[in-house]
């Protein structure tokens, strides 16, 4: 096997200083919500692929039939010498990129990167016991802090994928794209996987699953408050809620109090009180339409070259330029 690199631009300490920052600024508002970054510990990465299998959460699959269609078209239009992948997670669906980059003849790094150093760890160590030939440069890092720093020869794609995009609220997202379009050079891709509207049930069902994973992922984010700040959090305490916001078009995962309670997190000098009923929002996940996708890239500094769908029309890729 070639070997991995594995570079860290986020030790557990920037992360607990993240998360002290966050807490104390979710916490304490009138409506509390936290980012969605804090459900990805190493239990929280494996609830999430447990979660792309589920039969209610089409995402992944819907993403891998356009990945496998247009993989070749992929490799022709980019040219790529390098993939980097943001949020990167297992890198299954990837594989269908690298295969097709091999394929073309250009491609001699992979760069995945993603906050979770578990899931980082173990993908990019499998993707190198796969791929011999291939330089994998897996980086462990913020994906809204530490862009500046991802290696990798030029022409590079970066591949954004799952839907991802859509756990930012609008202005983060503008702000990120506008941070992926500065590290690159004109004429490198972005590569965006962009979950769409369609019919609610069908939505909340992904986000509500009869097994209940996505509630345990959910409340995973309480487990992380626990190891991370010292709090006492008892996920029994709260249920899972997913509800569909048709004016933001975005599904919500809450957490809601069973009773009238206080969760004490000593790691940033806090007591949280709920009272029954209360909600935390844990996550936004925007749903697209194609025009606003085209539009939000033009703003960033992209022109879209392509965009496909899958089948049954419920998720868009773009092929988008840096111009
Ligand atoms: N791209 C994969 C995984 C999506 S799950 C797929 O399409 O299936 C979202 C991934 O983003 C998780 O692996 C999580 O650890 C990572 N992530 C969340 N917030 C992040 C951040 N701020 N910086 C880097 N990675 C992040
Ligand atoms: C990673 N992200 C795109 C997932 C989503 O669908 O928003 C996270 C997730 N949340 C609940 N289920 C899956």
């Amino acid at each position: 096997m070639n070997d991995v690199i594995i570079e860290r631009h986020r030790t557990g300490e920037d992360l607990t200083a993240a998360l002290r920052r966050d807490v104390r600024e979710g916490l304490s508002a009138p409506q509390k919500w936290l980012p969605a970054t804090w459900f990805y510990d190493a239990r929280g990465s494996d609830l999430f692929e447990q979660i792309t299998a589920l039969p209610e959460y089409y995402p992944t699959r819907a993403e891998r039939e356009v990945l496998l269609r247009e993989a070749p078209a992929i490799a022709a239009a980019t040219g790529a010498r390098t993939l980097v992948e943001l949020g990167a997670g297992s890198s299954e669906k990837t594989r269908a990129l690298l295969d097709a980059l091999r394929s073309a003849g250009t491609l001699t790094g992979f760069v995945p990167q993603d906050v979770s150093a578990s899931a980082l760890t173990e993908a990019a160590e499998a993707i190198a016991a796969d791929y011999p030939d291939l330089v994998v440069h897996g980086v462990v890092g913020d994906f809204t802090v530490n862009l500046g720093e991802l290696p990798g020869t030029p022409p590079r794609v970066v591949a954004f994928l799952g839907g991802t995009i859509g756990n930012f609220p609008p202005a983060e997202r503008a702000t990120f794209l506008r941070s992926v379009r500065e590290v690159l050079k004109p004429g490198e891709w972005l590569l965006l996987g962009t979950d769409l509207v369609k019919d609610p049930a069908t939505l909340v069902a992904a986000y509500d699953d009869a097994r209940g994973v996505t509630a345990e992922f959910n409340r995973n984010v309480l487990t992380v408050l626990n190891s991370r700040l010292g709090a006492d959090a008892d996920p029994a305490d709260f249920e899972h809620v997913a509800a569909w916001d048709a004016e933001h078009e975005w599904i919500e995962m809450r957490l809601r109090a069973r009773r009238d309670l206080v969760v004490h997190v000593p790691g940033a000098g806090l007591d949280v009180e709920f009272r029954e009923g209360e909600h935390l929002r844990t996550e936004v996940s925007a749903k697209f339409r194609p025009d606003g996708v085209r539009a939000e890239l033009a703003d960033a500094g992209f022109t879209r070259e392509h965009w496909w769908t899958d089948e049954a029309n419920r998720f868009g890729v773009s092929l988008a330029r840096a111009v």
